[in-house]
């Protein structure tokens, strides 16, 4: 198939990008590089052998996507172009509503036109806002995500469901991802954030690496194992293998469909520092500090839509996600810029 991925010089993107190409797709990538490099799509190069086609530009540019649909023969689309960070969608939702929202619904009119109806969609986890039970299955009710970011999400979900019931050529997956961290295997490509990361894993490797301090664990006072918050991490290989798997699914059914992406297993920050320093062989240095507003206690996924459905499963394990990302991180202390 020709898969048209937008994001795809992203963390998440490119290492989908990877599984795509290895899958035997051929791939058209569309990035506008505001959270990344093109560095990365070399780096797709070197890992499969195969060179991406890249085109800058923005999912709202409605002329550039009639473009893309009429030179390309696209049959599906996976979808990955967005704003993601949590603090940045306080400060400034009417950006992070007309990237993600607007941006999707532009993307969408294009497929209509182009009469291509195969969607993959990076939703998240944080689309179930604070649910009461644990683990959270499919069938656990959306509930209000706590930030702009999140709520651009529910959105987008919102208007997948009400274009797929419109119309049954229509095929959507929305894929609930918990908390992706590591890297590919290789060193390659991993996750580079601008300036300070927000995310845990990214800085605790930053601490590692000498660029700051200390972590700040934010609140051990949770009602957890050992108070700090828990979340379901998982290998962004494996993450990237569940939208082959979603794709390949989707394009011999229609309707809208959603599968959890996460591992099904827990862990508290504490555990993850103490990994990190197991398998990085470095001391974490970090300090209790209060809680970070909006964050929930525990969050983690019954996986097993996905493995029914999809036969899909996260395969790698909490010392592959550390030394992946550790090796990411050392091998490219300054991200992309090195
Ligand atoms: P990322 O920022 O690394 O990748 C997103 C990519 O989209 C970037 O390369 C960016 O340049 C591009 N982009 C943004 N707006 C664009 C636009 N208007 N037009 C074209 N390109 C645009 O983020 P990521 O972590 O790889 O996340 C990918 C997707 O997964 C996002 O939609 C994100 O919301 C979602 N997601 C991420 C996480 C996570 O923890 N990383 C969790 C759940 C869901
Ligand atoms: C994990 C745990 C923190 C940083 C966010 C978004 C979510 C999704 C994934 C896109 C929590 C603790 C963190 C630090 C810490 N993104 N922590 N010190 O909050 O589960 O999810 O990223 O969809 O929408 O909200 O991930 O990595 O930020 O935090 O103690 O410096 O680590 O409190 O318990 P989170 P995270």
């Amino acid at each position: 198939m020709v898969i048209l991925i937008t994001g795809g010089a992203g963390y998440i993107g490119s290492h989908a990008v990877v599984e795509f190409l290895l899958a035997g797709h051929d791939v058209v990538v569309l990035d506008n590089l505001c959270n990344s490099s093109q560095i990365s799509i070399e780096r797709i190069k070197k890992i499969t052998g195969i060179m991406p086609k890249f085109l800058v530009g923005d999912i709202r540019d409605h002329q550039l996507l009639d473009q893309i649909f009429s030179r390309y023969a696209i049959d599906a689309v996976v979808h990955f172009a967005g704003l993601k960070a949590v603090g940045e969608s306080v400060k400034d939702p009417l950006n992070y509503f007309e990237n993600n929202v607007n941006g999707s619904i532009t993307l969408l009119q294009a497929m209509k036109k182009a009469n291509v109806f195969n969607l993959v969609f990076s939703s998240s986890a944080t689309v179930y806002g604070e649910p009461k039970n644990m683990p959270i299955s499919e069938e656990c009710p959306t509930g209000v995500p706590t930030n702009p970011y999140g709520r651009s999400k529910l959105m987008v979900e919102q208007i997948l469901k009400d274009t797929a019931a419109s119309d049954p050529r229509w095929s959507v997956a929305l894929l609930r991802y918990f908390n992706p961290i590591g890297a590919h295997s290789s060193g390659f490509i991993g996750e580079d954030p601008n300036g300070p990361p927000n995310n845990l894993l990214p800085y605790i490797s930053q601490v590692a690496i000498g660029k700051l301090q200390e972590l700040s664990v934010y609140g051990d006072d949770y009602p957890t194992k050992d108070g700090t918050g828990i979340r379901d991490y998982i290998h962004v290989v494996d993450l990237a293998k569940g939208h082959v798997a979603a794709l390949k699914y989707i394009t011999s059914r229609s309707d809208i469909h959603v599968w959890n992406l996460g591992t099904g297993v827990g862990y508290s920050v504490l555990e993850m520092i103490k990994a990190f320093e197991h398998n990085s062989g470095i001391k974490i240095p970090y300090r209790i500090v209060q809680r970070r507003l909006g964050d929930i206690a525990e969050c983690w996924s019954n996986p097993s839509k996905a493995l029914n459905d999809l036969n899909w499963k996260a395969e790698l394990g909490l010392s592959e996600m550390i030394k992946d990302t550790w090796n990411w991180q050392s091998n490219n202390p300054n991200g992309y810029q090195d």
